[in-house]
């Protein structure tokens, strides 16, 4: 079973294909299904900006197209392009894409900006009093 180091250098390998020449931010995240699978995803950029969307959603993505839905954890870097890695948070956006799959109790993000320094969430506290689809349902 893969480590968390090793899910974190997965995910910077990821940001290598980040497509960001708008923002030059470059993001890469690593997924991590329940049975060990990886399913890795970059930023892709837009002309037309609205369409961009960030690594963590292309890595969720991916997976889901392939018929993985149950997840244990996702890895994200990300930075300006050129300059040292900061801790990136995923945006709201890409926490609700996770939490529609996951249990937000037991689900982890790592939030890395190295192999040895990252910080590790669960979604629910990276968000809170969240929706999901057991909601419809009441
Ligand atoms: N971005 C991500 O890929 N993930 C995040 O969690 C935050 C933001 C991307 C979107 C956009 O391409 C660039 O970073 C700047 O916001």
């Amino acid at each position: 079973m893969i480590n968390e180091a090793e899910l974190i250098t997965l995910a910077i390998q990821a940001r290598e294909n980040a497509y960001a020449p708008y923002s030059h931010f470059q993001v890469g995240a690593a997924l991590l299904t329940k049975k060990g699978e990886i399913y890795t995803g970059c930023n892709v950029e837009n002309a037309a900006y609205s369409p961009c969307n960030c690594a963590e959603r292309t890595a969720v993505f991916k997976a889901v197209s392939e018929g993985k839905r149950e997840f244990q954890q996702i890895a994200v870097v990300g930075g300006a392009e050129g300059k040292e890695l900061g801790f990136c948070p995923p945006c709201g956006v890409c926490r609700q894409v996770l939490r529609e799959f996951v249990n937000e109790k037991v689900f982890q993000v790592i939030v890395a900006k190295s192999e040895k320094e990252y910080k590790k969430y669960t979604l629910e506290e990276l968000l809170p009093q969240s929706f999901g689809p057991e909601h419809l349902s009441l």
